[in-house]
């Protein structure tokens, strides 16, 4: 099977589920995860699919059914990821922020935790003492991601227990009797280089002496893949020598071995997705000539939110001659997909496919503008499955009360 879904493919499912269309395609995640896993098969490792960047439980069931386990950020995530069918030890709940009530829910329903602050661990020693498994989330006070607003693991970021406060958090596992079984860091998405992960270990490795029953180190994702021409994925296989190294060194000096977690979004999910829109209106202005397509920053806000890259192509006319276009939504204030780049020749009605749609594509879409949100479809086998209908206008009124 390719790893890529072909032009003909995208055409024929634009035509049978109309657009604004997210398309997912199995094999190229299932690609993905077969890099991971060759990448650190030296190592006792686990993937904890970050389900945030797409939780559509037949996306949940396909990265069960290929052997990952998975990683949640609120205690919804923990219950689409127990209604998928994953089992709660396949479970990791890594919040930031949460009350403590959802920790205890968390802890109910059997999963892993992550505690990312000091109160939490308080309170969690207090309640649960040496009974049931924790994770710690560390800030290990490193700069490094593609854009400061996905830079999880510097001095000024609100996640984790900051590596100065470690030892508040050696003495509050020792007043409790905490079973802390996890140390955990992310640093941050879209991260080129494997020495990153490299010094994150570094920064452990002065921790883990605090803790004497650790298992696991968990060393989160953020793993780069390619948007743009010329970006490089990150040296899965290099980081994944580097990996073992740096554990096989540590286990000779210290007799003690743990299983190192990861939890990878963008680099299982991101490449599988194609997100189809269709221009509406062809504007020349003497800045530009805007193609204004049938979507917004509702459907797909990395570009306006984070000034990210989506390659784009002109499906519908592969062939016509090069020019430059600016790219819009048509959502009620600025909304630029792509600023003067340049595509084969657009007309009004022209399919406009935009790449790397996979994580935090749908995931963050909105009805803004009270536009409905996309249908997807998931490929699997050159199969096309309908996963989820387009809003209709009872989706728009849903949980309004009418008291007027
Ligand atoms: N683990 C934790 C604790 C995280 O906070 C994240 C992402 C991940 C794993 C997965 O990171 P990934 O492998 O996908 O880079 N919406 C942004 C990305 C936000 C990432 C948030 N945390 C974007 O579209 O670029």
């Amino acid at each position: 099977m390719p790893e890529q879904l072909s032009h003909e493919q995208l055409l024929q499912y634009a035509k049978e589920y109309g657009t604004p269309l997210y398309v997912y395609h199995t094999e190229k995640i299932a690609a993905q995860y077969g890099k991971l896993k060759a990448a650190f098969q030296k190592s006792d490792t686990r993937f904890f699919y970050a389900c945030k960047a797409l939780t559509n439980v037949n996306i949940l069931r396909f990265m069960r059914s290929l052997g990952t386990s998975v990683d949640c950020s609120s205690i919804n995530e923990v219950r689409l990821a127990l209604y998928s069918g994953f089992r709660p030890d396949e479970i990791l709940y890594t919040a930031n922020g949460i009350a403590f009530s959802e920790i205890e829910e968390a802890q109910s329903l059997g999963v892993n935790i992550n505690i990312d602050s000091l109160s939490n661990l308080e309170k969690f020693g207090r309640r649960f003492g040496h009974s049931y498994p924790a994770g710690i989330r560390l800030r290990p006070d490193i700069m490094a991601g593609g854009n400061l607003k996905i830079s999880t693991g510097h001095n000024k970021s609100k996640f984790g227990i900051p590596v100065k406060k470690i030892d508040q958090a050696i003495a509050l596992a020792e007043r409790y009797d905490i079973f802390v079984r996890t140390l955990h860091i992310h640093t941050g998405s879209d991260i080129d280089d494997a020495d990153i992960f490299v010094k994150g270990i570094e920064v452990l490795f002065d921790i883990i002496p605090g803790f004497k029953e650790l298992e696991s180190i968990d060393l989160g994702g953020g793993f780069k893949v390619p948007y743009k021409k010329g970006d490089k994925e990150i040296d899965i296989y290099k980081l994944g020598e580097k990996v073992y190294d740096a554990f096989s060194d540590y286990e000779k000096k210290n007799r003690k071995k743990f299983s190192i977690w990861f939890e990878p979004g963008k680099f299982l999910v991101s490449q599988c997705g194609y997100f189809i829109t269709q221009v509406n209106v062809l504007k020349e202005t003497e800045a530009t000539t805007f193609a204004g397509v049938n979507s917004g920053f509702n459907h797909l806000i990395r570009p306006m939110f984070y000034d990210a890259y989506h390659h784009i192509e002109n499906i519908s006319n592969p062939a016509g001659t090069k020019k430059k276009y600016s790219v819009v939504g048509n959502i009620c204030e600025t909304d630029t997909f792509a600023w003067e780049r340049s595509l084969n020749e657009v007309r009004e009605g022209d399919l406009l496919v935009f790449h790397n749609a996979g994580a935090y594509g749908f995931e963050m879409s909105s009805n803004y503008n009270s536009r409905f949100k996309p249908a997807e479809v998931m490929v699997k086998n050159g199969i096309a499955y309908l996963i989820r209908k387009r809003d209709e206008f009872e989706d728009l009124l849903r949980n309004q009360i009418e008291v007027l």
